[in-house]
């Protein structure tokens, strides 16, 4: 038996969140965490940490997981990493936003310039939300087009038109067979309905149809190269060859949203590990290491508009001095390395030893991503490529299993995040003993999963 988690101090501190916050939480992305809850089942989770060091964190009643949620990806280098630290620290006594450019926005830029094969020049933002949202401005500018083609459960910001088809908040939905195109939220405006295409991800077919239908009205056509919402999914070998080709020739600008992937797959990205060169890209999350920073990245022709002051996008904290030089210190302590094999190999020695577990104890189930980062789907299914499988899956037996293995994870001290559309994230920081523990966690929690029938 794992241990009995003791939440007092968390339970109670969220019952003041409750009264105070709505929804108890400033992020919906956290309401699984925070409430307790995944898929209608209990999983008790610690909803207030206090500290986070390397690859460990620690909540407020002192229990202490090693944490494969990395604060939904940013903590690449691992948490509070020093030489990180340091510079924010340094940064601190000379001020944070001073209406005017610094020195190390351009040299983070140059670095930027040089890993992401299809940028020239970037804008800096805050958050993916942001990113996403200057990259269709850019597109609708460039273009002179409206519309936007974006896939099934592809999540790309909590904003109107990202939140067409994504459905968070209308669970169930795609396997209830009610279509693709779903508000995601309430208190969308009805009108974003009109410009948003949503067809299945991993289905050359519906894209080429889509495209030759509506190809004159797309301005931009936005994927994520692995899915990583809902679980992290591979694109089908030639898929996302097809989409470039498909794109280049009907002028539609093709984005690849980088906001999971950027940084984490390498330097480059996914468009350097795939070798497949978008015309815009996003990034954002494990650029630095746990700082609010955003990139949009393009060609020069892409960025003309606003070199000419056509389009105009601004920010207060746009390329601030402390998320920057946050930025800029990942970065550099990411070259340090020479290369990411490191994460590669300790995620997939990780993923391995759970398939194995699940293996071992006759549970179907399916172990899938890069290494870098991955999931964990308990289905029939021998691979997952579309949200609809995800959403194909039934409560009995596989998902509450899952939950059953997620809560026996959480009170063997293995943190990660109890969602359907979750992912895990390995982080430099984690160690080959970490590997050992959570193996071996998992194979003690899939025992008890096994007890579901
Ligand atoms: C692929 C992708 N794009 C954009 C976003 C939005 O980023 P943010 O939460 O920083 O606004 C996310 C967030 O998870 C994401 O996963």
């Amino acid at each position: 038996m794992g241990r009995r988690l003791i939440l007092d101090k968390s339970k109670k501190a969220m019952a003041k969140a409750n009264e105070l916050i709505p929804g108890g939480t400033n992020s919906g992305a956290r309401a699984s965490i925070t409430r307790g809850m995944y898929e209608g089942f209990s999983v008790p989770m610690p909803a207030f940490m206090d500290r986070g060091e390397g690859s460990h964190l620690f909540d407020i009643d002192g229990n202490r997981y090693i944490d494969y949620i990395a604060g939904f990806g940013p903590a690449i280098l691992g948490h509070s990493h020093p030489a990180v630290t340091r510079a924010v620290a340094a940064q601190l006594t000379r001020g944070s936003v001073y209406a005017a450019n610094t020195e190390t926005e351009i040299k983070l830029i140059e670095k930027l310039v040089k890993y992401i094969p299809s940028a020239e020049q970037v804008i800096l933002a805050n958050t993916g939300s942001e990113a996403t949202t200057i990259a269709l401005r850019l597109a609708r500018a460039f273009t002179g087009k409206q519309k936007v083609l974006k896939f099934e459960g592809h999540y790309h910001g909590w904003h109107d038109w990202a939140m067409v088809g994504t459905a968070f908040s209308v669970l169930g939905t795609f396997a209830k067979g009610q279509g693709q195109k779903v508000f995601g939220s309430a208190g969308m405006a009805e009108s974003t309905f009109d410009d948003v295409i949503v067809i299945p991800w991993n289905d050359p077919e519906a894209l080429e149809k889509t495209i030759k239908r509506e190809g004159d009205d797309i301005a931009l056509c936005i994927t994520e190269g692995y899915q990583s919402n809902w679980g992290v999914m591979p694109p089908e070998k030639g898929y996302l060859e097809l989409m470039r080709k498909l794109t280049k020739q009907n002028e539609i600008l093709f984005h690849i949203d980088e906001v999971i992937t950027g940084f984490r797959l390498g330097l480059g990205g996914f468009q350097a590990h795939s070798g497949i060169t978008p015309d815009i890209s996003t990034f954002s999350k494990a650029m630095a290491n746990g700082f609010p920073i955003a990139a949009v990245a393009s060609s020069k022709d892409v960025m003309e508009s606003v070199t000419t002051d056509q389009v105009y996008i601004a920010g207060t904290f746009n390329g601030n001095a402390l998320s920057t030089t946050a930025a800029l210190a990942t970065v550099t302590e990411l070259e340090s390395y020479g290369s990411y094999k490191q994460i590669y190999n300790r995620g997939r020695e990780v993923m391995k030893g759970i398939a194995d577990a699940l293996a071992d104890n006759g549970i179907p189930g399916v172990v899938q991503g890069p290494g870098p980062m991955w999931s964990v789907y308990f289905t029939d299914l021998e691979k997952i490529s579309k949200t609809r499988e995800v959403y194909s899956i039934p409560q009995y037996p596989h998902i509450k299993r899952s939950a059953v293995f997620f809560d026996g994870l959480i009170r063997r001290g293995v943190l990660l995040s109890p969602a359907r559309y979750g992912r895990m994230y390995i982080s430099f920081a984690h160690t080959e003993e970490d590997v050992r523990l959570t193996v071996e966690a998992a194979q003690e929690a899939l025992k008890e999963a096994k007890r579901i029938k």
